[in-house]
């Protein structure tokens, strides 16, 4: 199966960054969010990111301008429907995505692949909600889009060969490297990232080091490029919490218990870069 027009479910900072890398790489794009404001930003921002790969000779103005031209936006779900492959990349909750996936039904083409951008979530449990589990997959990209080369690939219990196939097709066009990962709480990438994360969180709250120190160790002492504390204010606190959870329930080990302090800065709805104040204050 050839897959010319993928549609992108959210524009948010995986969404908008999964746009610009499938219309370099010469997709149709239709992009969705459930306002114009949010699809507008997005817009910006992948002009921004585009730009800065011109600048620096990545990309030419006219493989910029053809991208930009293959993205149509809309805050109408049926027109994503007839797409050859769908990434829902909404917010990392299960209802949410289950919502998108119902609404999502009724205006899908007979051999639409419908995949997901989780980082956590179950994907034979997604695939269960929908007419169509051997057509569903878990697509999950890493942020920021355009820099990272992984694309984890993950199968529900049910997913078919043919869906497989066409979705390493589309990881292989976008010049990008997929691991395949089996369907279990987190997947690889962050079954190992984000209990590092959480162990730098209760580094902070036991008072071990502070959070400068913390990121300086990590950054000089194991030549990560970020800091965990910077990394997760980056990633965003909310999804990082939302991630131990899945952890935690999924696998049933205290070892995956969230940090007490990750789970008061996110109420305080001190979620990272996105709200200006995470573990560093960004106003
Ligand atoms: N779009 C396009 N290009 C971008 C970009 C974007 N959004 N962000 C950065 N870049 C480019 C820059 O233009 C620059 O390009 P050159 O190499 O040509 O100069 C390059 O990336 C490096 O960027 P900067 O010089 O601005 O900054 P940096 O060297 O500090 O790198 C970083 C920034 C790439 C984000 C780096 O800090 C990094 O790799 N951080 C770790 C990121 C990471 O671990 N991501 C995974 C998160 S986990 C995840 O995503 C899974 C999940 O489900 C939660």
């Amino acid at each position: 199966m050839q897959v010319a027009k993928i549609g992108i479910v959210g524009a948010g900072q995986m969404g908008n960054g999964i746009a610009h890398v499938c219309s370099l790489a010469g997709y149709d794009v239709v992009m969705s969010d459930i306002s114009e404001d949010a699809l507008a930003k997005a817009m910006s921002l992948i002009d921004k990111n585009m730009s800065r790969q011109v600048s620096r000779g990545k990309i030419s103005d006219a493989e910029k301008d053809g991208a930009l031209g293959r993205i149509t936006t809309t805050t109408d779900l049926a027109q994503v429907g007839p797409s050859d492959l769908i990434i829902e990349a909404a917010t990392e909750r299960e209802t949410v995505k289950q919502a998108i996936f119902e609404d999502l039904g009724p205006h899908l083409l007979p051999h639409t692949i419908l995949t997901s951008n989780t980082s956590s979530i179950s994907i034979t449990r997604l695939a269960s909600r929908t007419d169509r589990p051997e057509k569903f997959m878990g697509f999950h990209f890493m942020n920021p889009v355009p820099v990272m080369q992984l694309v984890e690939l993950i199968r529900g219990i049910a997913t078919d060969e043919e869906t497989f196939r066409a979705c390493k097709e589309v990881v292989d066009r976008l010049g990008k490297t997929s691991a395949t990962a089996e369907d279990f709480p987190a997947f690889i990438v962050n079954r190992i990232l984000m209990p590092m994360i959480n162990e730098a969180v209760y580094t902070l709250y036991e008072g071990v080091g502070s959070v400068r120190s913390i990121d300086e160790s990590m950054k000089l002492g194991a030549n990560h490029p970020m800091g965990p504390l910077e990394l997760a204010d980056f990633i965003g606190l909310d999804t990082c919490l939302a991630i131990m959870n899945v952890l935690h329930d999924g696998l049933a080990d205290t070892k995956y218990r969230p940090c007490p302090l990750l789970t008061k800065y996110v109420e305080a709805g001190w979620l990272g870069r996105k709200t200006q104040r995470g573990f560093y204050d960004y106003r």
